[in-house]
């Protein structure tokens, strides 16, 4: 079975081939500098894009594999949640094909296919913990098959993947700023007491950040010199070693806090979910390194495997929701061409119509 993916929900376009669970081969244009001069991604200016470069990927990703849009046999597509011109770029796309080609078409949960992503690389057993920290959710998931997800807990607040990006942020640093508070915060000290670790002490699953964007934002109001007079990636031979290191032990504590939030709120699911098999984590923020280390950590003293998908899967890419489309057709799952795209903030329908 032949199964093309494409992933369109937000900044990045992704189109991928999964031929029976293994992939094929992958096209991804990332959109991070189109939408890094405003600070955030301008979902106008996204969905132009995406409808630019879908018809060019998709062309060169059949030519190079020398296959042809006829041998696909499920067209798998991201309809949510996301951003709500980018998906509908996707789902018509997904849709013209699907007319054109007589395939099945499939409408993936963009945030299972996050979590699902890592069966690419290694058999997933469930039940399983999920963990999907992302620049858009946080979201903790029991999964019992990649049809059964059940929400255990959410954030209320800012993502995960906000609170770096706002970090980021506060102190001039580029945007999307995840992965550079990540690798500045390699080469500091973590202070344990700097931030407080905001929300734990409560009986329920939820995250909030709100607490922690506040005290990192009054942090830099009282070291004022840790921002950057021009946006950009602090060089220590030019603004000084000192500067510098205060900044990388602030960004170091900042990483150790968030990682020991999702720390408490994950120790509390396997407490309260026995026989959980393997504990998945995924989503953009599960690149960050202190996560892994982290989650590794939290999984080995359960005696459970951690699933991490390598970084590449980690981030928005088409693999994963071909592969998600892969699973679904395989339980003789299919969407009809009423297919609907759906927003941040909407919960995504289980609509699909099975054949078994
Ligand atoms: O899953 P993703 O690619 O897109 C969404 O669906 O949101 O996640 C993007 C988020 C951004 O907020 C980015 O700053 C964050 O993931 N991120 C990281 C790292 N790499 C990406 N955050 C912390 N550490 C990283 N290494
Ligand atoms: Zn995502």
């Amino acid at each position: 079975m032949l199964c093309l993916g494409i992933e369109s929900s937000c900044d990045e376009t992704g189109l991928a081939l999964v031929r029976d669970g293994k992939l094929l081969a992958e096209k991804l244009a990332s959109q991070v500098d189109v939408h890094a001069v405003f600070g955030g991604v301008v979902p106008e200016i996204a969905s132009r894009e995406h409808l630019r470069v879908l018809p060019v990927l998709l062309t060169e990703l059949l030519k190079e594999q020398q296959l042809t849009i006829q041998d696909v046999d499920v067209v798998s597509v991201a309809r949510g949640p996301g951003l709500q011109g980018c998906l509908l770029m996707g789902l018509n796309f997904a849709k013209g094909l699907v007319l054109s080609t007589g395939a099945r078409l499939i409408g993936v949960n963009h945030l299972w296919a996050h979590l699902t992503a890592a069966g690419l690389e290694q058999k997933l057993v469930f039940p399983s913990l999920g963990l999907l920290v992302s620049g858009g959710h946080t979201h903790i998931y029991l999964i019992e098959s990649p049809l059964k997800f059940t929400l255990l807990g959410r954030t209320l607040d800012d993502a995960a993947g906000e609170a770096f990006d706002k970090t980021a942020k506060s102190l001039n640093l580029p945007y999307p700023g995840g992965k550079l508070v990540d690798d500045l915060g390699k080469l500091g000290t973590v202070d344990k007491k700097l931030f407080p670790v905001p929300y734990v002490n409560n009986d329920n699953l939820d995250f909030s950040f709100s607490g922690l964007k506040t005290a990192v934002a009054t942090y830099v109001n009282s070291n004022p010199q840790l921002r950057m007079d021009i946006m950009g990636i602090p060089d220590p031979s030019v603004e000084g070693i000192e500067l510098s290191s205060q900044r990388n032990d602030m960004l170091a504590s900042f990483n150790y806090t968030v990682a020991r939030k999702l720390q408490i709120k994950i120790e509390r699911a396997l407490e309260r979910n026995h026989g959980i098999k393997s504990l998945i984590v995924a989503g953009g923020v599960a690149a960050n390194s202190v996560v892994r280390r982290v989650m590794s950590r939290v999984a080995g003293r359960s005696s459970i495997p951690l699933v991490l998908p390598s970084l590449h899967l980690c981030t928005d890419n088409g693999a994963m929701i071909a592969y998600a489309g892969y699973l679904m057709a395989e339980a003789g799952c299919r969407h009809n061409l009423d297919l609907e795209a759906i927003p941040r903030g909407r919960v995504v329908p289980s609509d699909w119509i099975c054949d078994n």
